[in-house]
């Protein structure tokens, strides 16, 4: 399931609005991670003061590479395999999407709009796709 050119486009700009909304420092896509699916939160070393950036840089990530299937491949299976190693499994990508999908949902507010949220949605479940698939997960 390839993602549209127009959903692409509609992710980007999304980017600004998050990136002012949600402070880099910003724990609260791990918090709902972690009430959707506390089980989770034994994956993830130390304390979470940093993660915030993480969570950024995989929205930038994810972003960036989607019509770029070049940069997309190597990028992808780099990542596969690093969650791979660090026992992340197949059923741990649906709680990851709904955090990911309650946490933009908070962060934009009325400009979440359903049409937003599709695109979102449409991106995170092709890329948890390719990485499930290339990382072997299971
Ligand atoms: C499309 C889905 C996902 C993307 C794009 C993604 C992306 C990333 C990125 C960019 C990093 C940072 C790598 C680094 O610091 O070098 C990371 C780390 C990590 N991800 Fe993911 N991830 C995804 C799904 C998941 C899922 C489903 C889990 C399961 C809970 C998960 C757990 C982790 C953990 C535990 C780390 C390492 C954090 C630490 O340093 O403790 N990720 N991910």
């Amino acid at each position: 399931m390839a993602v549209s050119a127009a959903d692409i486009r509609k992710i980007r700009e999304s980017l600004p609005m998050i990136r002012e909304q949600i402070a880099p420092a910003s724990s609260s896509f791990y918090d709902n991670l972690f009430a959707i699916a506390p089980e989770l939160r034994q994956l993830f070393r130390g304390d979470l003061d940093d993660q915030g950036m993480r969570f950024m840089s995989t929205l930038a990530t994810i972003a960036d590479l989607l019509d770029d299937p070049e940069a997309l491949g190597p990028e992808l299976e780099g990542l596969a395999r690093a969650h791979a190693g660090i026992g992340v499994r197949a059923a741990h990508f649906a709680p990851m999407g709904s955090a990911l999908m309650v946490t933009l949902g908070e962060a934009l507010g009325p400009a979440f709009t359903p049409d937003l949220q599709g695109a979102w949605r449409a991106a995170y479940d092709n890329f948890a796709a390719e990485m499930i698939a290339r990382g072997g997960l299971t």
